[in-house]
């Protein structure tokens, strides 16, 4: 069992003085490239971090507890704007599906870091979701279990997200990234062996709050909508490059960032199924510009951040998730981590921005009930 689950275990104990039925637990993501296409029917590339969040769970009066808001919730019947939110709309979910979902009680304990862009709301979704599917013998599997996620953070949380999170959540392999076709909704893992060929990924948190972000995501759906339409298509995924002359403005610059970035994300996996890294960095850094400029959802630290990793001979480097603040990433020579580090410290505390904090990390599994 991993610490984390066990601290489940542990808060379980403490809080409803008796022993779980069953724990499990999900990670937060990284996405490495195809960032703002899961919406329109493109491919993605996340994998699973090492932080997750787990729950304990057993036959009770369906209350919650979170060791981390170190808070007791009842599992609420419709969205009141806390981390109950999460478990209560799959629940919400379950029974709109038509399950059966008896009394239980949970504990919850996590060290995915929240507001970051590392998906810590995914990850407590999908960690509840298998749960109950275990708990109750539902039978899902975890593409159904991912779908019923995303549908509670649309309709029961209010977040108007594409699949790519909740998918990443449930489906990632440890060892892999996976790469999803969101229109097919078909998922295939690609091994991605970094220690192998030295080299790290560094995900650098620039705790800017991403709490204006959520007009600015919504926004940028609806121009990519618009686009779709003017286009006479249904989704973004169908467009190419000579349609960008019948569109103007906003909608041109954000259908531009979709229709490269969905191409970049195809070769970025051709490039990994032939270890070349190079290539594959090259097409982050031009997947962080196409954010910045087309797509408009970076910021200066951010900016930053990949302007740095590019001065100190990282092999590519962008903004991870939405963008508006959160997390960027780089890939790097293991040796030439800890200069990138340096460096950006430096940078930030002159700029007087906030201070960052860094992680590395290998890929790891998806959403799982603990034995
Ligand atoms: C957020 C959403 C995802 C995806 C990314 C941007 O993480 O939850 O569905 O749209 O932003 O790629």
């Amino acid at each position: 069992m991993r610490q984390i689950e066990q601290r489940a275990v542990q808060t379980y104990h403490d809080q409803f003085l008796k022993e779980p039925v069953l724990v499990a637990s999900a990670p937060g993501r990284v996405n490495l490239i195809g960032e703002h296409t899961d919406y329109n029917g493109g491919f993605v590339l996340p994998c699973a971090i090492d932080k997750r969040i787990a729950v304990a769970i057993g036959h009770g009066d369906m209350n919650l507890y979170s060791a981390d808001f170190q808070e007791r919730c009842p599992l609420h019947e419709k969205r009141e704007g806390s981390w109950a939110d999460y478990p209560s709309g799959i629940v919400w979910a379950m029974k709109e599906r038509g399950f059966d979902i008896p009394s239980f009680q949970g504990a919850f304990a996590g060290d995915v870091p929240q507001g970051s862009g590392l998906s810590s709301s995914a990850a407590i979704e999908a960690a509840t979701a298998i749960v109950l599917d275990a708990l109750f013998h539902l039978e899902m599997e975890k593409k159904e279990l991912a779908l019923l996620c995303q549908h509670a953070e649309n309709a029961f949380v209010g977040v108007n997200s594409g699949i790519m999170d909740q998918y990443a959540a449930l489906l990632c392999q440890a060892g892999t990234a996976l790469l999803i076709d969101c229109r097919s909704l078909e998922a295939k893992p690609i091994p991605l062996n970094l220690a192998r060929a030295d080299l790290t990924l560094l995900v650098c948190d620039t705790h800017v709050s991403r709490e204006l972000g959520a007009t600015g995501y919504n926004a940028r759906r609806e121009a990519c909508e618009r686009a779709a339409h003017t286009l006479g298509v249904s989704e973004l995924r169908d467009a190419h490059l000579n349609d960008l002359d019948k569109l103007l403005g906003e909608e041109r610059k954000r259908a531009r960032h979709v229709i490269t970035e969905n191409a970049r994300v195809l070769e970025a996996v051709q490039a990994l199924q032939r270890q070349d890294f190079g290539a594959f960095g090259r097409l982050m850094y031009a997947s962080h510009w196409s954010l910045r400029d087309d797509y408009e959802v970076s910021t200066p630290e951010l900016d930053a951040f990949v302007e740095i990793a590019l001065q100190s001979s990282a092999l590519g480097a962008r903004l991870t998730g939405a963008g508006f603040g959160g997390c960027a990433i780089a890939l790097v020579k293991s040796e030439d981590a800890g200069v990138l580090v340096l460096n950006v410290r430096h940078y930030f505390e002159a700029r007087g921005f906030t201070r960052p904090v860094f992680y590395s990390f290998q890929p790891e599994a998806g959403a799982e009930v603990a034995t």
